[in-house]
């Protein structure tokens, strides 16, 4: 792993929180901290009482029968209850929950009563189709309002959503699909992106086509009138279902270990793990973490999390956390360049947004197009700036720190993974003195360690982020291989969570999170792993063999290079590397599609037999190979260098 940690720099400048936030931040002093060092037990249980309603209160707050956690055991709510009636009930149903912008300009406002109006229908549309609590939909949909709509109508009656980003294929869709054994597919006949309208139902019609038999109904939302083909018996309009729905739909409590959903994400497998959280647990974290890490005032704050949905984060930090605070979030739905490259910063400006919370890569984006067009526009309504889903260098810290928080904005940098469902090592807006690059510290009632190969712990300098207690939002396994769960996160340091990063502690105690050790790529923030991209490349008829790793990029943080050995009889050629990349992006989806394939004769390997990623990393990177003598073959080396350097089949 010292390849992963050496790289590190140290970082001197520190960032105390601003005076004026400091005064009326939601936690401006290390009591919580304290309190949970004292007893994280007691410290989540004030959380789940002070945060959720609870139809029945909970009688013993954690059961752990390492690695398996029931949180809050015997306490029952309803997740939609909490997220949208008990603001109703408290005469706040006027109140704005999404300030939704389209793509194209067209606006739409939400209010928590017509969303929990909205919710009740979808419910008993759900209810309708014979869906029952414990059932699994998958939803495919762009970012529109009926998409957390959709979550919240099966979560008000206990059906668990898997959802599928939007940018995903057709076989993503059945491989998800036939894991969760999926009742419906919820999708919409389109979405808007880059200034023109991008289809979705044609995946879902060419996955069902090819699979995913469990799926007996598509409910289709119009979002751009692309009349999409509709088959009989199985489609139905969105519109249409709503129209027919009674929006009488009790709020059923239910028991606080329920299966919320299953987001399936990479793993170092080609077999994406479906990753379940339940209610209860995973919504006091949500809660909490949303409302100190970002400072939230529901009565006054304009909160935008500018991730999708689809993602991890979107469902934490646009769905459930928002809305269980009662904030108003603003939802958008295309991309940051369309129709110009300020376009977020005139939305910050038009709804005078308080916090923002994005990605590393996008910061990087937004550096590249230059510094004017945020200063186009009236930011300083900012109070809270957010990062997640990759380390952020110093760089892009101190570029977001000036340009967009005006110097004197606190930005919190939130480590944490689909797994553990919220934030778990961020600073503390109003407590925490920030260093640019370093997510800081665990969150009060978190424990995390670094250790060492052997499992000692490291007290300063590089190692493994393990977690070292169980925590509300940790993820309840994966869906159907409990041996998966145990062997992935469980298995590597006994009695620890293993994360899949790696971290250095300074002598201050700050945590810098340093990336992945494992085979898993951060690509713009979004996990992918090397083994599912090999095996969507040796899919390819004229693949022989395939070794992927993700090699520094400027904005994108790392990118897929994919060395590819032909089959015999084919010739290497320019045309043939890009029809192997677009195979890739038909098979998994344009997120996974390799920016580079290089067609190489061989591929470095070690007298065992594994191949030699570290190499193909460097020559990737362009920086002196390494020690090369546990080579089958020494000069196979030099003819991937030479591809390299030709520049493979970039685009
Ligand atoms: O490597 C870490 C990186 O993203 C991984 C989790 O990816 P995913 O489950 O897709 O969730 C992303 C959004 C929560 C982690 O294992 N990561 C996430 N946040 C950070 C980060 N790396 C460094 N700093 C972060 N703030």
């Amino acid at each position: 792993m010292s390849e992963t940690i050496g790289v590190f720099e140290v970082e001197n400048r520190v960032f105390p929180p601003p005076e004026h936030f400091v005064g009326q931040a939601n936690a401006d002093d290390r009591s919580m901290y304290t309190e949970a060092e004292a007893d994280y037990e007691a410290f989540w249980a004030r959380q789940a009482r002070e945060l959720i309603t609870w139809d029945k209160d909970f009688d013993t707050t954690l059961e752990w029968d390492l690695p398996f956690a029931k949180w809050f055991v015997g306490g029952e709510l309803n997740i939609t209850a909490n997220c949208l009636d008990r603001h109703v009930e408290a005469g706040n149903g006027d109140k704005i929950a999404y300030l939704w912008e389209g793509e194209p300009g067209d606006t739409k406002t939400l209010t928590y009563a017509e969303l929990l109006t909205e919710v009740k229908k979808f419910a008993n549309v759900l209810k309708g189709l014979g869906l029952e609590k414990g059932d699994r939909v998958a939803i495919y949909m762009p970012m529109i309002l009926e998409l957390p709509i959709a979550m919240l109508g099966c979560a008000r009656i206990g059906v668990a959503h898997s959802v599928i980003f939007g940018g995903f294929s057709a076989d993503a869709i059945v491989d998800r699909c036939d894991d969760a054994q999926a009742k419906l597919i919820i999708t919409a006949d389109g979405g808007y992106r880059k200034g023109s309208a991008s289809a979705l139902k044609p995946t879902v019609d060419a996955a069902l086509a090819s699979g995913a038999p469990s799926v007996e109904n598509v409910i289709v939302a119009n979002r751009c009138d692309l009349n999409p083909d509709m088959v009989e018996g199985r489609d139905i309009w969105w519109h249409e279902a709503m129209a027919a729905a009674s929006d009488d739909c009790p709020a059923e409590p239910m028991d606080a270990e329920q299966l919320l959903y299953i987001l399936y994400t990479s793993g170092t497998t080609a077999k994406p793990k479906g990753i379940m959280h339940t209610v209860g647990g995973y919504l006091t974290q949500v809660a909490f973490t949303h409302k100190y890490v970002f400072d939230i005032k529901p009565e006054t704050d304009i909160y935008w999390c500018a991730a999708d949905i689809g993602w991890v984060t979107g469902h934490s930090y646009i769905v459930y956390g928002p809305l269980a605070n009662g904030v108003t979030s603003v939802m958008y739905e295309g991309t940051p360049d369309t129709p110009d490259k300020d376009r977020l910063w005139d939305i910050i400006e038009r709804y005078k947004v308080t916090q923002l919370y994005t990605a590393p890569t996008a910061i990087r984006m937004f550096m590249k197009w230059g510094v004017q067009e945020p200063q186009k526009h009236d930011l300083s309504t900012l109070r809270v700036l957010g990062t997640v889903g990759e380390p952020i260098n110093p760089e892009a810290w101190m570029w977001y720190h000036e340009h967009i928080g005006g110097e004197n904005t606190p930005i919190v940098d939130t480590w944490w993974q689909t797994e553990t469902g919220g934030n778990m090592i961020t600073p503390l807006p109003g407590v925490t003195a920030t260093k640019p690059g370093s997510a800081c510290h665990p969150i009060p009632g978190v424990f995390a360690e670094l250790v060492d190969d052997d499992g000692n712990t490291v007290t300063n300098g590089g190692g493994y982020l393990t977690i070292t207690k169980p925590w509300p939002s940790m993820l309840r396994g994966i869906w159907g291989d409990p041996q998966r769960y145990k062997d992935t996160y469980w298995s590597r340091f006994e009695g620890r969570y293993f994360a899949g990063d790696g971290a250095k502690l300074d002598d201050d105690g700050y945590l810098w999170l340093l990336g992945r050790v494992d085979d898993v790529m951060n690509i713009s923030g979004h996990r992918i792993s090397t083994a599912e991209v090999e095996s969507a490349l040796v899919d390819h008829p004229t693949v022989a063999e395939a070794a992927v790793v993700g090699s520094n990029d400027d904005v994108t943080g790392q990118a897929i290079i994919g060395y590819v050995i032909l089959r015999g009889g084919n010739e290497a050629s320019v045309e043939l590397g890009n029809e192997i990349r677009e195979h890739v992006g038909t098979k998994l989806g344009k997120i996974a599609r390799p920016k580079t394939v290089i067609i190489v004769p061989d591929l470095p390997k070690t007298r065992s037999g594994k191949i030699m990623r570290r190499l193909l990393r460097d020559v990737a990177d362009g920086r002196e190979l390494g020690d090369t003598t546990t080579l089958a073959d020494p000069s196979v080396v030099n003819e991937i260098a030479t591809r390299a350097a030709e520049g493979g089949d970039e685009d």
